[in-house]
C-alpha cells in the first residue's frame, strides 16, 4: 500500500528530511487498521526491520505508549533495552492525524528543537491517503448506513400508517356504536309516525289543504326510517356467514344489476376479472354490499358519463396472498381535505341528492371484518380508485 518508496513521494521526502535534520535513525508512518498497527511509508528501514517494528508496535506493552500519543496529541518516547535489531536506543511516537502516528527511532534523546521539527513536519504534512482497504470499508459502511436508514424510514412510515389506521378504526367503532344506539331508539317512533301519517292521509278528504303537508311528512319520515334501517344493518354486521366464494361471481351479479343504470348514465364499463382466482373466505352478501356501494359511488361521481373500471386479481403483499377488487371511475374525484373523512358514518357531499354517508362506512366495516384493507386514491376532476384487499388463508 504505502511502502513503495517513491523518491517523489512527499511523505517519504518529509520523513527523510526530518530524519536528517534531527539525527534520527529511521522513521515510519503507522496507522491502525482494525486492532492492528500497520506501517505506511518508511524511511531507512529494511524489510526485516519493518517486520520487527510492526511486531514491536503490536506488543501489548506498546498499546499505552501509542494510544497516549494518539489521544494526548503529544509526542511520547520509549527507551529500548535489548532491541539492537531496530538499530536505536529510543523510539518516539508523534501524532500525525486522527489515526496516524509517525514512529521515529533515534540513538539519543531528541532535544526540544528536534521534537519541534518532528511536530512541525507532521503538522504541515499531507496525511497519508486512506488505503484502498479503508476506502472500501468506508464505502461499505456508508452503504450499510444508507440501507439502515431506508429500512428505518420504511418502518417509521409503516408504524405511522398503522397508528393512523388504528385511530380511524377506533373512531369508526365509537361513532358506529353510538349511531346504532340512536338508530335503535329512533326506529320505533319513526314507524309510529309513518303508520299514523298513512292512517291520517287515508281519512283525509282528497281536496284537503292539509294533504300536501301530510304527504311531505310521510315522505320525509319514510326516508328517515330507511336511513335508520341501514344503520341497523350496519350494526348487525357481527352475524356473518363465511363461505369460500368466488369474487368474480359476486362482481358479475352486481354488474348485471347495475348494467341498466350504467347505460342510462352513459357510463362505459371496463371489466377485467382475474382468471382462476382462488376462492377467499367471505360473507357473500356483505361483499356484494361492498361492490354495490363502490359502484354506486362511482356512478354518482360521473353524472355526465365516463368510464367505470372493475378489476379483480390475486396479488402478494406482506408475505401473503390477497384477492383484490379495484373500482375506478373517471368522475369528479375527492378533494384532499375530504379524503380522510369519507369513511366516517354520515360524511356525505351528496346530502341534497339522497346521500346518507353510510355507504363507505359500511364498506369499511365489512372489509375490516374480513381482515382486509381498503385503499383510496383520487384526483379532483380526474377520478377515484378504490381497492379492496381481502386476505386468502395463510398458505398451508
Ligand atoms: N367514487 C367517488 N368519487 C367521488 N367521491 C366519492 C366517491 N366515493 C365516495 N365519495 C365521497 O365520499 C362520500 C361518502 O360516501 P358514502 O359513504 O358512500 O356516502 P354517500 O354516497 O351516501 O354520500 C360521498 O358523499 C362522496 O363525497
Ligand atoms: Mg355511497
Amino acid at each position: 500500500m504505502y511502502n513503495q518508496r517513491m523518491a517523489e513521494n512527499p511523505l517519504f521526502l518529509r520523513l527523510k528530511e526530518a530524519c536528517q535534520l534531527t539525527d534520527a535513525c529511521w522513521a515510519a508512518y503507522t496507522f491502525r487498521e482494525g486492532d492492528v498497527w500497520r506501517l505506511g511509508d518508511v524511511y531507512h528501514l529494511s524489510k526485516s526491520s519493518q517486520a520487527m517494528l510492526t511486531a514491536f508496535l503490536n506488543e501489548p506493552g506498546s498499546a499505552t505508549w501509542l494510544g497516549g500519543a494518539l489521544t494526548g496529541g503529544r509526542a511520547r518516547s520509549r527507551t529500548l533495552q535489548d532491541r539492537s535489531s531496530l538499530g536505536c536506543t529510543r523510539v518516539y511516537a508523534f501524532p500525525a492525524g486522527l489515526m496516524t502516528l509517525v514512529v521515529v527511532g533515534a540513538q539519543a534523546e531528541l532535544d526540544t528543537r528536534a521534537q519541534r521539527i518532528w511536530k512541525l513536519a507532521m503538522l504541515s504534512d499531507p496525511f497519508p491517503p486512506p488505503s484502498p482497504g479503508e476506502v472500501s470499508l468506508l464505502q461499505q459502511t456508508v452503504i450499510e448506513l444508507q440501507n439502515t436508514q431506508q429500512e428505518l424510514q420504511a418502518r417509521i412510515s409503516a408504524q405511522r400508517e398503522a397508528e393512523a389506521r388504528l385511530i380511524q378504526a377506533a373512531k369508526l367503532a365509537a361513532v358506529g356504536e353510538m349511531a346504532a344506539g340512536v338508530a335503535h331508539e329512533l326506529n320505533n317512533p319513526l314507524t309510529t309516525v309513518v303508520g299514523f301519517t298513512e292512517l291520517a292521509l287515508e281519512e283525509l278528504p282528497l281536496d284537503s289543504p292539509l294533504r300536501r303537508d301530510l304527504e311531505l311528512v310521510l315522505k320525509e319520515s319514510r326516508r328517515a326510517r330507511s336511513v335508520v334501517r341501514r344503520l341497523l344493518d350496519f350494526a348487525r354486521q357481527g352475524e356473518t356467514n363465511r363461505v369460500k366464494a368466488d369474487i368474480n361471481e359476486i362482481v358479475e351479479d352486481v354488474l348485471l344489476l347495475t348494467k341498466h343504470l350504467m347505460h342510462t348514465n352513459n357510463v362505459q364499463p371496463v371489466v377485467r376479472l382475474g382468471e382462476n382466482l382462488p376462492w377467499a373466505s367471505m360473507d357473500r352478501n356483505q361483499i356484494k354490499q361492498v361492490v354495490i356501494n363502490l359502484i354506486n359511488n362511482a356512478l354518482y361521481a360521473m353524472p355526465r358519463g365516463g368510464q367505470l373500471e372493475v378489476e379483480t386479481a390475486c396479488q402478494p403483499r406482506y408475505n401473503r396472498q390477497w384477492i383484490t377488487l379495484a373500482v375506478r371511475d373517471t368522475g369528479v374525484g375527492i378533494p384532499p381535505e375530504n379524503l380522510a373523512r369519507i369513511f366516517e358514518p354520515f360524511f356525505t357531499t351528496r346530502g341534497d341528492r339522497g346521500g346518507t354517508g353510510l355507504g363507505l362506512s359500511v364498506t369499511y366495516g365489512i372489509v375490516t371484518e374480513h381482515s382486509g384493507m381498503i385503499e383510496v386514491e383520487s384526483e379532483v376532476n380526474v377520478g377515484s380508485s378504490f381497492i379492496v384487499w381481502l386476505p386468502l388463508e395463510e398458505a398451508a
